[in-house]
């Protein structure tokens, strides 16, 4: 059904919804709650994780329920909190739901501080309750795209690719290791979500979201969380779209799949292979965290992403006959949590393609995508405020500029409509964090090691909203504030990390 404009709760949406930019919008409900039977694997005892339930669902799910949103058209969700307050084993039962990448009013965003359940809240929020409304424009209603005067930056920003987590506190990486993650996907008339029109991506039931989380498990099977441990957390099993090494069976045609990097620390890199092992196939990789790039990159055997990264890839099983066995590998060794080491074979198979049925493919994946606009020239950038935030372990515990997360205090304010540089600074050798900047997405201008320039990979030059940032590395990125104002978060997604406090709230004022 519709809302009404000036009924929510949130005092920026009126901003949006009586200009009339954001359409009347469709109301969703999702409900956090506990599944008591999930089943990892038929090996593992089924057990209890935290999902979400959508709209009248009773069972909740992990990942949770996917939403097809379409740019232009807004959208509240009310997250109700049915999580047990007495609960066994690790999680805590207090939510606050970030969509990851959306451009949304500061009380939509999942602020750390504005966790709630039915009796408790957080320090950032007037009252406890049962659930929270969440507006979501789904557009970018900001200067640049109506002011003639403002060149810089593509107003599409926020398309594509994102996913929703719990960001509680304290707490966001073992409630997400218990499963609150779902996936959220926006369409315009470019990327339509339709094999007629607009690009003709592969669309529908061949456009597939996988998300890749590590889990570690007991003897008797059963998923447990290392809470002393502030390093971080590298499973014994990767779980996709929640179960351990699933099936799925493919028509001989193209797919598109949203990869997607769900943490809590591991990074991976993407092969497709031959249930042989040894035979590698290329795929094509057409968009990154939030956006398609500019051009697919065709022909590539290898993806990697870090925690919160997405690659969009298409594989064409066409060129695969009937009854073909394909594994999507990850070859990215990976034995403690500060970084991954090189890519090796064998790897880990984590997900098997049983090529089983024809079917006619319409879809296409053309030359050219979305267009980036240039960024500002080099004198602009020149004339640019640069902030400096650097990553590092301060009295053994993770910090930004020395200082830990407090929800209550913002350590940087943001005129609204600044363009900026936001230089992140990692000094240490061997730690590699993955930063990411919640509301806007950067540009990445330069990285550098030690002082010296090194390459931006093609599919870290779209739009990003995270920046692997490698040891002794330093990533200069380019942000526009555009609209807006209020409480946001930058942090390290290690989920472990971002806990022990290497999070950052600023604000735009
Ligand atoms: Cu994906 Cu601040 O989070
Ligand atoms: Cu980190």
């Amino acid at each position: 059904g519709g809302g009404e404009c000036g009924r929510a709760d949130h005092q920026r949406y009126d901003e949006l919804c009586v200009a009339g930019k954001a359409g009347r919008p469709l109301l969703y409900q999702l409900t956090a709650k506990e599944n008591p039977n999930w089943v990892f694997n038929p090996a593992y005892p089924p057990q209890a994780i935290w999902g979400y339930a959508g709209n009248m669902d009773t069972v909740a799910t992990t990942p949770g329920p996917t939403f097809h949103a379409r740019y232009g058209q807004s959208v509240i969700v009310r997250i109700r909190n049915e999580l047990p307050a007495n609960h066994t084993g690790f999680g805590s039962p207090e939510i606050s739901t970030h969509l990851h990448n959306m451009h949304t009013p500061s009380e939509s965003d999942g602020f750390a501080g504005d966790f709630y359940s039915a009796t408790l809240k957080g320090p950032t929020l007037t009252r406890s309750g049962s659930f929270n409304d969440h507006f979501y424009p789904n557009l970018y209603a900001g200067l640049d795209e109506f002011s003639a005067t403002s060149a810089i930056g593509d107003p599409r920003e926020a398309l594509g690719t994102l996913f929703y987590h719990d960001h509680a506190e304290g707490v966001t990486a073992p409630n997400v290791l218990k499963g609150l993650m779902g996936r959220y996907m926006i369409f315009d008339d470019l990327d339509s979500g339709s094999e007629e029109s607009g690009l003709k991506l592969p669309s529908g039931a061949y456009d597939y979201p996988l998300s890749f989380s590590d889990k570690r498990f007991d003897a008797n099977g059963r998923l447990f969380f290392d809470e002393l441990n502030p390093e971080g957390v590298l499973g014994d099993k990767i779980t996709v779209n929640g179960k351990i090494e699933p099936v799925l069976r493919v028509a001989r045609r193209k797919y598109r799949f949203r990869l997607l990097n769900g943490g809590p620390t591991r990074f991976y890199e993407f092969y497709l292979q031959h249930k042989n092992r040894t035979t590698s196939y290329g795929y094509t990789i057409i968009a990154n965290d939030g956006n398609l790039l500019p051009a697919p990159l065709a022909n590539q055997f290898r993806v990697r992403i870090g925690p919160a990264e997405r690659a969009d890839i298409v594989i064409n099983f066409a060129n695969f006959p009937l009854g073909t066995e394909l594994f999507l590998v990850n070859q990215l060794v990976q034995t403690e949590t500060r970084q991954p080491r090189d890519a090796q074979a064998p790897g880990t198979q984590l997900l098997k393609f049983i090529v089983d049925r024809e079917a006619p493919d319409t879809s296409l994946v053309p030359a050219l995508l979305r267009p980036l606009r240039d960024l500002p020239s080099a004198a602009e950038l020149a004339a640019l405020p640069v902030r400096r935030f650097v990553f590092s372990r301060t009295n053994g515990n993770w910090a930004v500029n020395g200082q830990f997360f407090n929800s209550l205090l913002p350590r940087v304010s943001v005129p609204k409509g600044n363009a900026e540089i936001w230089e992140l600074v990692n000094p240490d050798n061997g730690w590699q964090h993955p930063i990411h900047i919640h509301f806007e997405e950067g540009r990445i201008l330069s990285k550098t090691v030690n002082g010296v320039n090194v390459a931006i990979p093609p599919n870290e030059r779209g739009r990003k909203d995270v920046y692997i940032l490698g040891p002794a590395q330093t990533i200069r990125v380019f942000l526009r504030f555009r609209d807006f104002y209020g409480k946001y978060m930058m942090h390290c997604h290690n989920l472990t990390h971002e806990d022990h406090a290497m999070m950052l709230r600023w604000d735009i004022v």
